[in-house]
């Protein structure tokens, strides 16, 4: 079991490109990156989220997933479920 599972991993690594970086898939399925590109200097309508995570960073992972919940002034409520926008955050604070 242990080497199909393996094996699986290895597979999936192939077929996805370099760019995957370890990005969650919630963030494309959320439609994210049609406004935040992954990478630095990317495309998209607003800032990347290497530049987010500078920006709002501080205010910590809690508080961007409530943010991100409830809606900001910058954003509308995201759809999708807690533990996938927790899962998005976590990863951009990574990008930092
Ligand atoms: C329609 C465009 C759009 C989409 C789609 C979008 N965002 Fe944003 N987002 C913005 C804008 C504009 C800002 C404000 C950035 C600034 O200028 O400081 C922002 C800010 C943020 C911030 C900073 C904290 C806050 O509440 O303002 C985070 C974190 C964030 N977005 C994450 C996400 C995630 C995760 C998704 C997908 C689930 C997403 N965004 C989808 C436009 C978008």
């Amino acid at each position: 079991m242990k080497t199909m599972i393996g094996t699986a991993a290895a597979a999936l690594a192939v077929l996805l490109p370099a760019v995957a970086d370890a990005q969650p898939r919630a963030v494309q399925r959320n439609g994210c990156t049609n406004c935040h590109a992954a990478q630095e200097g990317g495309r998209g309508s607003s800032m990347s989220f290497p530049e987010l995570a500078r920006k709002y960073g501080s205010l910590g992972e809690d508080q961007l997933v409530k943010q991100l919940k409830d809606g900001s002034t910058n954003h509308p409520p995201i759809r999708g479920n807690e533990a996938q926008t927790r899962e998005i955050i976590q990863w951009m604070l990574t990008l930092k």
